[in-house]
């Protein structure tokens, strides 16, 4: 496979030099982008004994072959590492005054960054911004990790080691060979519950895991897509099953508010959208600023002022752009099944979305178990779909109802 490693101006720079080592071993064509910063720690002898080609750094040079988009056009997966915070805000701006900038705008294939640069600056909003901007474009990141820094301080900063570096391109790589059904789509999925403050120590939730969103998450990555998981209070157990999938970004949320402005932040960049997190309706009008206490309640009563959280997913259905694929959730307590679709239809009626996967509920039921049952609705009301069996199972089932919505030449 033909790889580009971007290789920016940090002292983590000599680490690079291992990534590019053991690509090549893999057997794979290695490209070494440095940026001029970066030379300063790791020269470009090094770099083309290492990869075999012509390194360079700028535009300028090699003009003839067109070097400055021919690098990205051509490679299967451009890597950055060491990322640091200025190659980052770049990215994450579009900024391409070098070749490292100008391959990663012309490349389609995967990019995958492994940040490093001193704990301060990792943490500083723009870093986290900028990098919350190129994950929701699909970059994957891979670390830093928390240890030892340049000099005596130590914390999150420290670029992952160079055989995980590797590893994970190699499973990028893997999922673009595989070329699943829903390869190249990107699909954000809500998960678990949100909850809703009351004071500092209290909240209304709900009983939501997460394991069905976690399941679509593994399923659709499996299948190919790129996933971008926004966690409302997920079990840990959960996000740990999807933590370390290359293709799987988790962002977590709190509130009905924040998962609101996550997803309307992701929502412009995906090709579908599956609510499967249950969203608080109402949310505590004042959250109290300090924890409530008995005594200063008024009597054995207490009463809460619920105001109605914004309908997100009707909000999403509204700002819909054209072959956007829409899916919502409906977890209902139902006498039968009959019943249940009832119940059903008429909230996909409300809702707006192009599938709405129902599921029925109970004391006993739903929540804490690992099998499920989805009847998946589609626009019209009809049932177009059963899926059964572990929530994998039904999550596959979903997802081919997803695929086989006609009219969806991208899926
Ligand atoms: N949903 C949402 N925003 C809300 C409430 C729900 O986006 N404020 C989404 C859920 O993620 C789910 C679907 O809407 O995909 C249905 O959720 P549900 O709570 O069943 O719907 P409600 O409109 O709240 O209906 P009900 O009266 O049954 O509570």
């Amino acid at each position: 496979m033909n790889i580009v490693l971007g290789v920016s101006g940090g002292i983590a720079a000599y680490k690079a030099v291992m990534v590019a080592r053991l690509l090549a071993e893999e057997g794979h064509d290695v490209h070494i982008v440095p940026t001029e910063d970066a030379l300063h720690f790791v020269g470009k002898p090094t770099w083309e004994a290492i990869s075999r080609h012509p390194v360079t750094t700028s535009v300028h040079e090699n003009v003839a072959e067109v070097r400055h988009v021919a690098l990205g056009q051509q490679a299967d997966l451009v890597i950055v590492a060491p990322a640091t915070a200025n190659t980052l805000a770049k990215m994450a701006t579009g900024i391409a005054d070098n070749l490292l900038g100008t391959t990663l705008l012309a490349t389609q294939a995967p990019v995958l960054v492994a940040p490093a640069m001193h704990t301060q600056m990792w943490l500083h909003p723009a870093t986290q911004a900028n990098m919350a901007t190129l994950r929701s474009r699909g970059v994957q990141v891979i670390g830093p990790d928390k240890g030892r820094l340049t000099g005596a301080d130590s914390g999150p900063g420290r670029m992952s080691e160079p055989a995980e570096i590797v590893q994970r391109a190699i499973e990028l790589l893997a999922a673009r060979e595989a070329h699943g059904d829903l390869a190249g789509v990107r699909i954000v999925v809500s998960a678990g519950g949100t909850r809703e403050p009351i004071d500092p120590v209290r909240y209304i939730g709900n009983r939501s895991s997460g394991r069905q969103g976690g399941a679509l998450a593994q399923a659709a990555a499996a299948r190919g897509a790129t996933v971008t998981v926004l966690a409302a209070n997920v079990e840990d157990a959960v996000l740990a099953e999807i933590a370390d999938l290359p293709a799987v970004d988790i962002e977590q949320v709190g509130t009905a508010a924040d998962l609101q402005e996550a997803v309307q932040r992701h929502a412009d960049s995906a090709d579908v959208i599956v609510m499967a997190a249950a969203v608080a309706d109402y949310r505590v009008e004042s959250v109290h600023d300090t924890k409530l206490r008995k005594e200063e309640a008024s009597g054995p009563v207490l009463s809460l002022e619920l105001v109605e959280n914004p309908d997100i997913l009707r909000g999403l259905v509204a700002a819909r752009r054209p072959g956007q694929i829409i899916v919502g959730f409906a977890a209902e307590t139902a006498s039968d099944e009959d019943a249940l679709l009832e119940l059903g239809r008429s909230k996909l009626a409300r809702k707006g979305v192009d599938l709405l996967a129902v599921n029925a509920v109970g004391w006993t039921q739903g929540f804490e178990s690992t099998e499920n049952t989805l009847y998946v609705l589609a626009a019209g009301g009809e049932l177009v779909a059963t899926a059964s069996g572990t929530k994998r199972e039904a999550a596959d089932g979903l997802l081919d109802a997803i695929a086989g919505l006609p009219g969806r030449q991208k899926l």
